[in-house]
Formats: structure tokens, sequence, C-alpha cells
């Protein structure tokens, strides 16, 4: 099954994905992952894309279209996969297009303001990506992964300005998608709010459906 995740940022895309896939058996790919981890290794890809993170723009469609070209063609995508966070431009979606088809887009509805709360309170293992919320999903203690007691840190986009433009990019340039593939007859919306096991449950009977 290939799956696109889609909605704002903080709707809690990467929390359910993570939930999602041992289910499923397929891979969970996030663009925001995959540009991080080339930040981290200060790869000349991280070092275009730094900049343009933290300050909650979108990477050029060219760099983000490539990115994801290449990750299609590991071979653990055989059996589908979780795309989140990609496409998130109508250029993007018509690329896609031309490198495989979709099987569902699951839009995850939340309003703004429990998505500024979640993203002010996330919390990710600098180890091994685990989100934590410091509210909502703290860890057992505090600023410390129950995972692998990797050190829990706050996104640079996380911050307040940050989140500002990146709500005014989605409206901009990703939330046309609905619409675009709600044409195509692909969309199922969800609602994003409640705990992340009840938005589990609404997602699995939908793609069910
Ligand atoms: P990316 O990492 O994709 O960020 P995003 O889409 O803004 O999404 P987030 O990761 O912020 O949120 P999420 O929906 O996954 O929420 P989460 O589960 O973490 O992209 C980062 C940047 O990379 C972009 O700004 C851009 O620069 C670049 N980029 C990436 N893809 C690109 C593309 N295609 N094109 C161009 N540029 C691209 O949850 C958030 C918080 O809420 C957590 O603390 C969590 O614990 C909590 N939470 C989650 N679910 C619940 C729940 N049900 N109840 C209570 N709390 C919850």
């Amino acid at each position: 099954m290939k799956l696109i995740f889609l909605g704002p940022p903080g709707a809690g895309k990467g929390t359910i994905a993570d939930l999602a896939v041992e289910a499923l058996c397929l891979p969970h790919i996030s663009t925001g992952d995959l540009f991080r981890a080339a930040v981290k290794d200060g790869t000349p890809l991280g070092l275009k894309v730094k900049g343009i993170m933290a300050s909650g723009g979108l990477v050029p469609d060219e760099l983000t279209i490539e990115l994801v070209k290449e990750r299609l063609t590991r071979r653990d995508v055989e059996k589908g996969w979780i795309l989140d966070g990609f496409p998130r431009t109508v250029p993007q979606a018509e690329a896609l297009e031309g490198i495989a088809g979709v099987d569902k887009v699951v839009n995850f509805d939340v309003a703004d303001a429990i998505v500024v709360d979640r993203l002010a309170g996330r919390r990710v293992c600098r180890a091994c990506g685990k989100i934590y919320h410091v509210k909502n999903m703290p860890p057992k203690k505090e600023g410390v992964c129950d995972v692998d007691g990797g050190e829990l840190y706050t996104r640079d986009d996380d911050k307040e300005a940050a989140i500002k433009v990146r709500l005014e990019t989605y409206r901009r340039q990703t939330a046309p998608l609905i619409e675009w593939y709600g044409k195509k007859g692909t969309l199922l919306t969800i609602d994003g709010v409640g705990a992340p096991a009840e938005v589990l449950g609404r997602f699995e009977k939908a793609i069910r459906k």
C-alpha cells in the first residue's frame, strides 16, 4: 500500500506513522527526517537546506523531488510506503505521479491552536528521533529518551517565529493539495485531535474502507 500523510506541521503525521508502520510492515519515509539527517551529517545537501529549514521555509522542489526519487529506488519500498511530508506543493505532487502511484492520501485535520501547542512542546531524541511532548507524551525522565537514553532537544523550527512561517507556508503551498487529491478521489480526511491511539484507530478504520 502506498500512503501519503498530509496535514499541517505538528498535526501528528510522524507520531501516527511511527505507530502504524509495524502493523502495516511499510517503511516510514519522512522528507523532514531525511533532510535533518543530511544537516546532522553535514552533507552538501544538508548545508544547502539547513538555513531554509530553521526559518520554516520549504526546500526547493527540485532538491526535494530528487531526494524522494532516490529514496523510492531502495529495496525496502517493494510493498509500499508511508510518505510523510511529501508532496508539499502541487509541482511535487505532479512529479510524484511520474515516479509512483498512490493508493490513499491521509489528511490529518487539526486546528491551528492545537498544532502550535504541539510544536512548542515537542522534544525529539537526538540519537533515535523518537518524538515526545512535554505534556501530552512526556518521557519517563525529563530530557532523556525512554528508548536509548539519548538527549531530547527542541527542533530549530519549533521556535515561535519559525512555527508562524511554517503555518503560513502550509496554508499557501500545501493546503491546496487537499483539493488536488480530493479531485483525484484518493483523499481521506481524519480528525487528528485526541490521544494518539484514538487517531491511529481512526486512521486504520479509514484505510480499511
Ligand atoms: P517535517 O519534519 O516534515 O515537518 P512538518 O511537516 O512541519 O511536520 P512536523 O514534523 O513538524 O509535524 P508532524 O505532523 O509529524 O507532528 P509530530 O508527530 O511530530 O519538515 C521539516 C522541514 O523540512 C520543513 O519545514 C521544510 O523546510 C523541509 N521539508 C520537509 N519536507 C519537505 C518537502 N516535501 N518540500 C520542501 N521542504 C520540505 O507531532 C508534533 C507534536 O505533537 C509532538 O510533540 C507529538 O508528541 C505531539 N502529538 C502528536 N500527536 C498527538 C496527539 N494525537 N495528541 C497529543 N499530542 C500529539
